[in-house]
Order: structure tokens, then C-alpha cells, then sequence
């Protein structure tokens, strides 16, 4: 495999990393699928294959949820200290930190985005998300609790683990989603199935190693690399498994909910979003367009919170997008690894087809491009960023999630704040948006209007391991982050006692 094109521009360590044979994390060992077969890994800015991974199917599901159970019905973790527990989630996240530069090369060369955002964004984010939850591994508590039954009584409740997690991600940010799922499962003491991304395994597979030099104990984590159908299903309908945390897309989280109805197995769903920037006449217009430009072309629009619907006061609506097009037009498309890139290509050639074609369904229903439209290079899966026009709520562009960088730009010409929020909360979707004013009682008020499990007021696509995050309506269930996802991996027990 060492034949793989390999970008010169990588250092020698994650060059060899990449070209070495991989195995999967199953049981504290590494393995080859039971079947020995792989499948490609590519560079998105080349469509060059760069690794082959192997290919879990039921039998590897079968060893992993076997391992994971072992590992929680009679192994060290649930039993450990909590002070022990976080002490090792430290001690991973430390390993991450110094290992930094070779997972910001593999998630850009993986994934295609831009290393300079790999390395300042996706790896200190996931380094955090470690140190944050290892905190939590000491502060998980029930309560005392009074009681009205006849009698004396000394009532309580215990907060437990779970149990064996099976975790399902995509590829938008693969290390960061990882960290987001192992993180605080293990916290809770928990033990993991994780399947990566078919379309990004590096990162994660790079992880499995640091789990493993970490030492911890068998089976806690587990590691997949496959297919959705092939590793993800088997998972989801898995008998053993007493939870499933899933992000990606509505179609595939209603499989999952389908699938866990077998043994009634505990679901979290991270779906996708269409998330609205609303821009009121009074705000800062400066941050205000640098930052509805952002929340949509950060990480090429595929972020499930993406500002993908901008809804714009008529006063300054030609303004506004006059400076999102100019942002659009001079972002520089480039391989993630090109230090001059500010936009690398879309994960994969679905994705690309997926977009453009998201593009052209939104000219043949009537809408306009104010700028972009096209594919961004000969090869590799880049398109450019894109600004719509004329749109409405008809269009398959404004209603569906497009997962690429492609904002539909409307006016508004309103005052009232609940009408303004019913064309913001026009969605199946309840993910995120973001407010732009100075005044602070329309900030406020807009915040409780918009129906969606986060609102940013004058930022976008602000993440913090101590804010919950997740979605109203079709966009999920449950939260990820913060003190609320430990809630998502324990269970409550009450105790009762007669004294
Ligand atoms: P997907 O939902 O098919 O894939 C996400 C994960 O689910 C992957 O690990 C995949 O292997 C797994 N999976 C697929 N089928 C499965 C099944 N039957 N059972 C269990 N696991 C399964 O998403 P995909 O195809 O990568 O992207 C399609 C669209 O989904 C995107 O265009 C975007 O709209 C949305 N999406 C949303 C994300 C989010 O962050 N909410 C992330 C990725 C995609
Ligand atoms: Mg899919």
C-alpha cells in the first residue's frame, strides 16, 4: 500500500500513519475484519485513494458488543473510582494534544478541510470535550428526596451508567464528533461501540491507538470502521446493546429509531438542520455579514447548524448581500493541505453530486444565483461558495437540509417579532439559528421566539463542551455537550428504605 499517492506536503509521521495497514479496536486488540475485506479511503481534493480500512460487518459487531459487555457487566471501568475514570480521560486528551498537528493533517487530507481549521478548530475542540467530561466522571449525583407515603423513609436516588453504547457518526468533523460521543459515555462509565464514518475513518482509527496507549482496559472502547448498512444497522438492532447515539442524517436516524425498537434499546438522535440567520436593520453590519458568511460557509456548509436560510430586513438587505457575495466570491478554494486554502473540496463525490445538484434544482424552481453556482476546480469535489436568490419556501433549497455552501438569501420587510420568527421557525427542522441586533430586547425576545435547541445572538457557530447542543423538533433527540448529555448516558435508580 505504500504505491498510495501520498500529499508530500504531510509529515513523515501522519505519511506513515496513513499508509500503514489498519485495523480495527475490538477487545483492547487490533484486528482485521472477520471477513478480511476493506474498502478505499480517499483524499476528497484528488479523488485519489490514499488507505484502505477494514470492513466491519455482523461478525465484528458481534465481537465488539460482546467485548463492550464483557467490559461493563464484569470488567474495571463502571467499578473504578470516578477520580480514576477521569484521571484517564485526562490522560487521552493529553495524548491528543500532543499528537495535535498529525490528527489536523489526517482530518484535512480525510475530510478536505483546511488544516489551518483542523488544527485551530476540530482538535483543540475534541481536546476539550476530553478534559471537560473527565471533570464530570467525579460530579455525577442523585439526591435525597422527601416523601409523603406513611411511614419513615430514607429515599434517594443513584445515577448509573447506561450500559454498552453503541455510537454511530458521520465524517463533517470526525474527531470532534468521536470526542463528543466517547467522552461523555466513558464519563459515565460506560463502555463503546464506536463506528466511524465510512467516508473519514483516519482520525478516529489514529484514536483507537491513543485509547490503546492510554491502557484502557479492554473492550471500554471499541472501534469499527464500515459500511452504515454493513456495521452501523447491526449495531442499531443489536440485543446487547442497551443504548445507540447517533448523528447524521433524518433518513438514517429513523432507520436507528426503527432498529432499536427490537430490545427498546435507549436512542439519542444529532440530525440535520436548517438552521436561519436573521439580520435586523440596527445590527453591527460589519459582523453581522462576516458572520452570516461564516455560518454558512464555515467547514463548506456541511455543518448540521449551518446558517443556510438568511433572512434579511428589507432596509439592508442589498447591503448585506452585496458583502456576503464579495466574502463568497474571494474565498480560495484549495486542498485542505495548501496553506493559502480557506475552503477545501466537499467530503466526498456523493456529497458533491448531492450539492450541486441541491444547485440546480434551486435554478429550475426559480431562483437565482447571486454568486458561485459551480463546481470549483478539475478535480477533486470542491464547489464554489454559493448565494441564491428570489427564493421561497417552496423550493426544495430553502426546505431541505443541503449540507454544502449554499445560503438562500431572503428579505423580510416586518417589525413584528412573531412574524419574523414564524418565517425563521418555518422548518421541520429546530437545530440552531442566530440573531443579529444591537438592541438587546429583540435579542432576548428572538431567542424565545425561534424554536431550536441553540440561538446565537450576533455570533454563529460558537461550540463549547459546557453548552448543550441539539434539536427542537426534527432535528434530534436529546443533547449532546454539557451537563445534559451525562443525563443521555445514565440511568436513575430510587432507593427506598423504611427505617
Ligand atoms: P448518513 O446518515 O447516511 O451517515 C451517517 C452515519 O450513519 C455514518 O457512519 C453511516 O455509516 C451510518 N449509517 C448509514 N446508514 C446506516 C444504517 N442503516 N444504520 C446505522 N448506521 C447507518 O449520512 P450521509 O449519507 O453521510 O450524508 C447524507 C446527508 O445526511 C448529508 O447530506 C446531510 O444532509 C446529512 N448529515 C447530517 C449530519 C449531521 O451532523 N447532523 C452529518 C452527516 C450528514
Ligand atoms: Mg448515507
Amino acid at each position: 500500500m505504500a504505491t498510495l499517492p501520498i500529499d508530500s506536503r504531510l509529515s513523515a509521521g501522519t505519511a506513515g500513519f496513513i499508509t500503514q495497514t489498519h485495523r480495527m479496536l475490538i477487545d483492547g486488540r487490533f484486528v482485521a475484519a472477520a471477513s478480511g475485506k476493506t474498502f478505499p479511503v480517499y483524499n476528497p481534493a484528488t479523488a485519489e485513494v490514499i488507505a484502505h480500512v477494514p470492513e466491519a460487518e455482523a461478525e465484528d459487531v458481534e465481537r465488539a458488543v460482546r467485548a463492550a459487555r464483557r467490559a461493563f457487566d464484569d470488567g474495571p471501568w463502571p467499578r473504578m473510582t470516578p477520580s480514576a475514570r477521569g484521571r484517564m480521560l485526562w490522560k487521552l486528551a493529553d495524548l491528543l494534544e500532543e499528537n495535535l498537528e498529525e490528527f489536523a493533517e489526517l482530518e484535512s487530507i480525510d475530510n478536505g478541510k483546511p488544516l489551518t481549521v483542523a488544527r485551530a478548530a476540530d482538535v483543540p475542540l475534541a481536546i476539550d470535550m476530553f478534559r471537560y467530561m473527565a471533570g464530570w466522571a467525579t460530579k455525577i449525583t442523585g439526591s435525597t428526596l422527601s416523601l409523603s407515603f406513611p411511614g419513615d423513609f430514607h429515599a434517594y436516588t443513584l445515577r448509573e451508567p447506561i450500559g454498552v453504547v453503541a455510537q454511530v457518526i458521520p465524517w463533517n468533523f470526525p474527531l470532534l464528533m468521536a470526542a463528543w460521543k466517547v467522552a461523555p459515555a466513558l464519563a459515565a462509565g460506560c463502555c463503546v461501540i464506536l463506528k466511524l464514518a465510512e467516508q473519514t475513518p483516519l482520525s478516529g482509527l489514529r484514536l483507537a491507538e491513543l485509547i490503546h496507549q492510554a491502557a484502557f482496559p479492554e473492550g471500554v472502547v471499541n472501534v469499527l470502521t464500515g459500511y452504515g448498512e454493513g456495521a452501523g444497522a447491526p449495531l442499531a438492532a443489536h440485543e446487547a446493546v442497551d443504548k445507540i447515539a447517533f448523528t447524521g442524517s433524518n433518513e438514517v436516524g429513523r432507520l436507528i429509531v426503527k432498529a432499536a425498537a427490537g430490545n427498546l434499546k435507549k436512542v439519542t438522535l444529532e440530525l440535520g438542520g436548517k438552521s436561519p440567520a436573521v439580520i435586523f436593520p440596527d445590527a453591527d453590519m460589519d459582523r453581522a455579514i462576516a458572520g452570516a458568511a461564516s455560518a454558512i460557509f464555515f467547514n463548506h456548509g456541511q455543518c448540521c447548524c449551518a446558517g443556510s436560510r438568511l433572512f434579511v430586513h428589507q432596509q439592508v438587505f442589498d447591503k448585506v448581500l452585496d458583502g456576503v457575495s464579495q466574502i463568497a466570491s474571494k474565498i480560495k478554494l484549495a486542498p485542505g493541505l495548501d496553506p493559502a486554502c480557506e475552503m477545501g473540496p466537499l467530503v466526498s463525490e456523493e456529497q458533491f453530486h448531492r450539492v450541486t445538484s441541491y444547485i440546480q434544482s434551486g435554478i429550475d424552481q426559480g431562483a437565482q444565483i447571486a454568486v458561485g453556482g459551480r463546481s470549483g476546480a478539475e478535480r477533486g469535489y470542491f464547489v464554489q461558495p454559493t448565494v441564491l436568490i428570489k427564493t421561497n419556501p417552496r423550493m426544495k433549497v430553502v426546505s431541505e437540509e443541503i449540507f454544502g455552501p449554499v445560503v438562500c438569501a431572503e428579505p423580510f420587510n416586518d417589525d413584528d417579532l412573531d412574524r419574523i420568527a414564524r418565517l425563521a421557525n418555518d422548518s421541520i427542522y429546530g437545530l440552531a439559528a442566530s440573531v443579529w441586533t444591537r438592541d438587546v430586547s429583540i435579542a432576548h425576545k428572538m431567542a424565545r421566539r425561534i424554536r431550536s435547541g441553540t440561538v446565537w445572538v450576533n455570533c454563529h457557530n460558537v461550540f463549547d463542551a459546557s453548552l448543550p447542543f441539539g434539536g427542537y423538533k426534527q432535528s434530534g433527540w436529546g443533547r449532546e455537550m454539557g451537563e445534559e448529555v451525562i443525563q443521555n448516558y445514565t440511568e436513575v435508580k430510587s432507593v427506598t428504605v423504611a427505617l
